[in-house]
């Protein structure tokens, strides 16, 4: 973000108080900061008594005795499926519903809170057939369909780890992902529905399966089968012995199951998330603790009263969002949820106004990149539509900036609703920073403050804190229970990301700001990852996709600030002399473009590529991504007497005119 940007949001001086109606009949009251500053981890304790049922109740609350390794309400002893149905169906509200599931093409499907139940105890039985037992990792790779739910909560039930693969990323991310986790099964569907058309998935399974894709080596891979849901009823090939139709196995399932206790600490799932390196980071969340934060969050920052509200999130099950606010959070609060499997825009502009006023949703949570393309496509659309049920808007991705805040509140929101910005991370598990509906006074712009229970300062390079009025880096400085347990198989790696910089202060890798009120305002990463809608993207894991190319000498990614995506891929490549005749630059950037896609996915494909002769690095050899951001976003370039050779720059420049 610019300086100009910065100054201009911290100038930011609209306020919006609590409506004292609302207020009234609030789930969160201001009491909730006191109690959590008098003792943070009763606090937490008092939560996790009260949300969860526990099968065996714990006595021990927060083990830091081994830092950076917590454990969180150790001695307990909980299964977290059973607290996401069982429960709210043993206390009569089997007939809830559950989703409201809203598919691409207008089939829907609802689901209560009873069918959710027999239908995870079948896929659980079904997981236990096919030889899955506790702590095995099974991936998942779905569209936004029941399934996707329902076999994360079977796995979850029988105390084996899920991995959740977007089901945007490539056949070699999907890979990738199995092999670091070494997954035995993987839950795919033939297709899923987007855009208005069928998108295959088996057949990146199949890919992803065949063969080492990396070094065409054939190791074998670990999983043993594939189960696949039918969705897209596009054709699919077929592996006798490995792979099973989801539809023929549920139906010949015991629907009775048992939901066995698991240690608090029992691995729930591992998500992989872009880091500073190539290689994604596989961020693993264990299961009392993790359920206690996502729990209590998205009770108090949505203020959900589980028996009038209909709750959207609209974020994708394979991103963490999906995993906190559309399965853990809300299931264990018992909400009534919206589904929905495709795009905004399909088949028609106004697609998610729609599903508002059709299921009456009363809280809505989306990211700024989406709220920003609405803006860009006019309140016209949105108008068209009754969304006077909504009473609480949600924001969550990237700062989101006070104009498409205020535009959010007025347009979406009526001009009446709470708008809440929530600032965490995959690796945070849940919510950390932001505003209470009811308590806080609303400042668009900026995530505002920590929530009860969690401690967070804004400190230099060397860890000392800047007060109020300065920026400097984002750390949390106490243990909290949602956050990750570490990386997947690399202990090494945990300690050095998130803990070497600072020692105990858990180092968030985003720049941040105290304004004179103490509020936060998040400034963006301050490593080189993305954040492309709301998305991670490591620029490292795009250059070596690019360089994977045999037409690529060497490649540099930068993040470039774009109007609708927050920021867009740019990437400035150098062509081996032996190609350079082959292909003209645009054929190039186009064939470069699609590599990037099928190495990673779509989402990283670069908004443009060009094709230049030289990179401007230091004496030292490091590639000055700072310039590149010059040229990439049009701007005069910036002070260069630090490269190896100065006229490099002009040259790029020239070249691209
Ligand atoms: C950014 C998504 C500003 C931030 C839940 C963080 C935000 C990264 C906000 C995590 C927000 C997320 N304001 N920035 N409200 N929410 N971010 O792991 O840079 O996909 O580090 O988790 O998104 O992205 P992740």
């Amino acid at each position: 973000m610019s300086t100009n940007s910065i100054d201009s949001l911290l100038h930011e001086t609209r306020r919006f108080a609590p409506d004292p109606e609302f207020a009234a009949n609030a789930i969160a009251t201001a009491d909730l900061y006191e109690r959590a500053a008098v003792d943070p981890d009763a606090f937490w304790a008092e939560q996790a008594r009260e949300l969860l049922h526990w099968h065996r109740p714990f006595d021990e609350v927060l083990d830091w005795s081994n830092p950076p390794f917590a454990k969180w309400f150790a001695d307990g002893r909980i299964n977290v499926a059973y607290n996401c149905l069982d429960r709210h169906v043993l206390a009569g509200n089997g007939d809830r519903v559950a989703f409201h599931w809203e598919g691409e093409p207008g089939d829907s499907r609802t689901i209560t809170y009873a069918e959710l139940t027999a239908e995870v105890k079948k896929a659980a039985n079904l997981l236990t057939s096919l030889g899955i037992r506790q702590g095995d990792r099974v991936a998942i790779y779905l569209p936004m369909i029941p399934e996707a739910v329902i076999a994360m909560l079977a796995i979850a039930r029988i105390g084996a780890v899920h991995s959740v693969v977007f089901g945007g990323f490539s056949a070699e991310s999907l890979r990738a992902r199995i092999d670091d986790a070494a997954a035995k099964l993987v839950i795919t569907a033939d297709g899923g529905w987007r855009k208005g058309k069928v998108f295959p998935l088996k057949n990146a399974v199949d890919a992803a399966l065949a063969a080492d894709p990396s070094t065409g080596s054939g190791t074998e891979s670990t999983v043993k089968n594939v189960l696949v849901v039918r969705r897209g009823e596009n054709t699919v090939d077929w592996v006798e012995g490995r792979d099973l139709w989801w539809h023929d196995e549920i139906a010949l399932m015991d629907p009775e199951h048992d939901a066995q206790p698991f240690e608090a600490e029992n691995p729930l799932f591992i998500l992989y998330t872009s880091g500073t390196t190539g290689k994604p980071k596989g961020i693993l969340h264990t299961s009392g603790g993790y359920l206690t934060h996502t729990a209590f969050t998205h009770k108090n920052v949505f203020d959900l009263h589980p028996e009038t509200d209909v709750y959207w999130c609209t974020a994708d099950v394979g991103w963490i969002t999906g995993h906190s606010y559309v399965v853990y959070g809300p299931l264990a609060n018992g909400a009534t949820q919206v589904l929905y499997e495709g795009t905004p825009d399909t088949p028609h502009p106004g697609r998610w106004w729609e599903l508002i006023q059709k299921y009456g949703v009363t809280i809505f949570y989306t990211a700024p990149t989406a709220i920003r393309s609405f803006m860009k496509s006019g309140r016209q659309i949105p108008q068209q539509f009754d969304l006077s049920s909504l009473r609480l808007l949600g924001s969550v991705g990237e700062p989101i900036n006070p104009e498409a805040w205020i535009w959010y509140r007025e347009i979406i929101g009526g001009g009446t609703t709470p708008v809440v910005d929530t600032w965490w991370q995959t690796e945070t598990g849940g919510i950390m920073i932001s505003a209470l509906p009811g308590v806080t006074e609303a400042k668009p712009g900026s995530a505002q403050v920590p929530l009860p229970g969690i401690s967070v300062d804004v400190v230099n390079d060397d860890g000392s804190p800047v007060g109020h009025g300065n920026g400097g880096l984002l750390v949390v400085t106490k243990p909290w229970p949602g956050m990750l347990r570490g990386i997947w198989g690399d202990p090494e790696r945990f300690k050095e990301t998130y803990w070497e910089k600072f020692g105990d202060k858990y180092f968030a890798g985003d720049g941040a700001r105290f304004d004179d009120d103490g509020d936060i305002w998040l400034l963006g990463r301050v490593d080189d990852v993305l954040n492309v809608s709301g998305h991670r993207l490591s620029t490292a894991e795009i250059e070596s996709a690019l360089v994977s190319h045999p037409w690529v000498a060497e490649a540099a990614v930068v993040g470039a600030s774009d109007e609708t995506t927050g920021q867009a891929v740019v990437a400035f490549v150098i062509v081996k002399a032996s190609q350079a005749d082959v292909a003209t630059a645009d054929e190039a950037s186009a064939q470069l473009r699609a590599h990037v896609s099928e190495q990673i996915g779509a989402i990283a494909r670069p908004r443009q590529i060009f094709i230049v002769s030289e990179l401007p690095k230091t004496r030292s050899g490091k590639i000055m991504r700072r310039l590149l951001r010059d040229v990439a976003e049009g701007r005069e370039i910036g002070d260069t007497t630090t490269l190896a050779d100065t006229s490099v720059m002009q040259i790029i420049s020239d070249k691209l005119k």
